[in-house]
């Protein structure tokens, strides 16, 4: 039996590993498949769990509020000391670019485990931009033994480093498994704000941020500029689940509190929220995870950073860059409100992410890797 254990922390990890998880249920007689959480998010982690019916056999459970990147490393890198030397696993999962992501391949490291790396190869090439996302996702390459390069662009990134062209597999995001098994065309929402909007005759603006290079005045700026655009409409509506974060909530509430028709609402569940998406007019946000799903379901999406790691869907067309600044977001944001033929040329549906079949080959992958398959996994391959 081939021992994996699978670690994660926080929900886009959560969102991202569950259907690998799932998957790697289904291969029993050849994987003995665990799963640990550092819990780096508590609340916003438990969402994912109980959605995809997820029981961690390990929750470190290290978040503290307003924690600090030294709370989250060093609190994960002890924890997982223990984990990896009960277990003894032949494999270590990892996602992304958090910093359980990175400290989980560097405990693994340090106890010479493998490490597989999901979503590998995403680069901006800006050391602060996201921060500390860009460092963690090249440290965990550094670490890595096989890189799950969603996209082949992905991949290249890895080549032009010097990862040998072996250990890279091209697969597809997982988002897409998560999101197709998710979003359904007569979804009916839940929750009171949410199920009372029309959403043949509003138009719905989507908005989540929550980078730390965006808190404080940058926040500000975007928020402002919601507020102005918001109040010349009278069609428009913002639905905006405001991320746990303190640092976050402060901002949002002393901006946009109490103002009509921008509905400040906990962040979803991730089944009311890609189901959300899909019935969206516009996604704004500073999010990784919505560049990838919005496209898919052909909503534009205006991200709020000055830099993207993924390319593959604004090279389509469907998300653009436009940074922080109040009269950029305000004036795009406008323009996606005003001129119909420019929002239908963003407005497409594009799938440069995935297809829905990302879990089944990193399994697959791993089974030819570790002997257990001889059948190798077949690349990924946009349409
Ligand atoms: C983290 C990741 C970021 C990822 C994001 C997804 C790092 C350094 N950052 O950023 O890459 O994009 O998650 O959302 O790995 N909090 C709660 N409950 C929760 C979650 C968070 O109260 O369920 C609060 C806590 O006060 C916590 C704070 O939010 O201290 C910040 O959480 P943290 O994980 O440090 O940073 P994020 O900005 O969420
Ligand atoms: N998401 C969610 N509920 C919310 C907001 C976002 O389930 O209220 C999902 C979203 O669909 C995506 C992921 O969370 O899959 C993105 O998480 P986040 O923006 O926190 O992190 P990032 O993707 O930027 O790392």
């Amino acid at each position: 039996m081939l021992k994996v254990i699978t670690v994660f922390g926080t929900r886009p990890e959560a969102i991202k590993m569950a259907p690998l998880v799932k998957e790697l249920a289904k291969h029993r007689d050849g994987i003995d498949c665990k799963v640990a959480v550092t819990a780096q998010h508590r609340e916003m982690l438990d969402q994912v769990l109980e959605l995809f019916e997820i029981a961690p056999d390990y929750d470190l459970d290290i978040m503290r509020r307003q924690q600090s990147l030294f709370d989250i490393t060093s609190r994960a890198l002890t924890g997982l000391q223990e984990v990896f030397q009960k277990e003894k696993p032949d494999l270590v999962l990892v996602h992304g670019d958090t910093t359980t992501t990175f400290v989980a391949a560097l405990a693994a490291y340090y106890l010479q485990i493998p490490v597989g790396h999901v979503e590998a190869g995403l680069r901006t090439r800006d050391k602060f931009s996201p921060f500390p996302e860009e460092i963690n996702r090249h440290l965990t390459g550094v670490l890595a033994d096989l890189h799950f390069a969603p996209t082949a662009n992905a991949k290249q990134n890895l080549l032009s480093e010097g990862v040998s062209g072996e250990s890279i597999y091209v697969t597809g995001n997982t988002v897409i498994d998560a999101l197709l098994a998710t979003v359904r065309p007569d979804y009916v929402f839940a929750d009171q704000v949410l199920s009372r909007i029309d959403y043949g005759s509003r138009r719905v603006l989507l908005v989540t941020t929550h980078r730390r290079e965006n808190l404080g005045e940058p926040m500000r700026e975007i928020y402002r500029a919601l507020r102005e655009v918001t109040e010349s409409y009278d069609d428009v509506e913002v639905i905006f689940p405001v991320h746990k974060n303190p640092l976050v909530r402060s901002v949002v509430e002393e901006e946009l509190g109490g103002q009509n028709r921008i509905h400040l609402i906990e962040p979803l569940d991730y089944q009311p929220f890609a189901n959300l998406i899909n019935c969206s007019y516009l996604v704004l946000s500073d999010s990784g995870g919505l560049q990838e799903e919005a496209p898919a379901l052909g909503k534009p999406v205006l991200v709020l950073r000055n830099t993207t790691e993924r390319p593959e869907a604004v090279d389509a067309g469907t998300v653009r860059l436009v940074g922080t600044g109040r009269e950029a977001v305000a004036s795009e944001t406008r323009r996606l409100l005003e001129e119909h033929e420019y929002y239908g040329k963003m407005a497409n549906a594009v799938n440069p992410y995935g297809d829905g079949l990302a879990s089944k080959r990193i399994v697959q992958a791993i089974k030819h890797k570790f002997g257990i398959s001889k059948e190798p996994m077949q690349e990924f391959c946009p349409s």
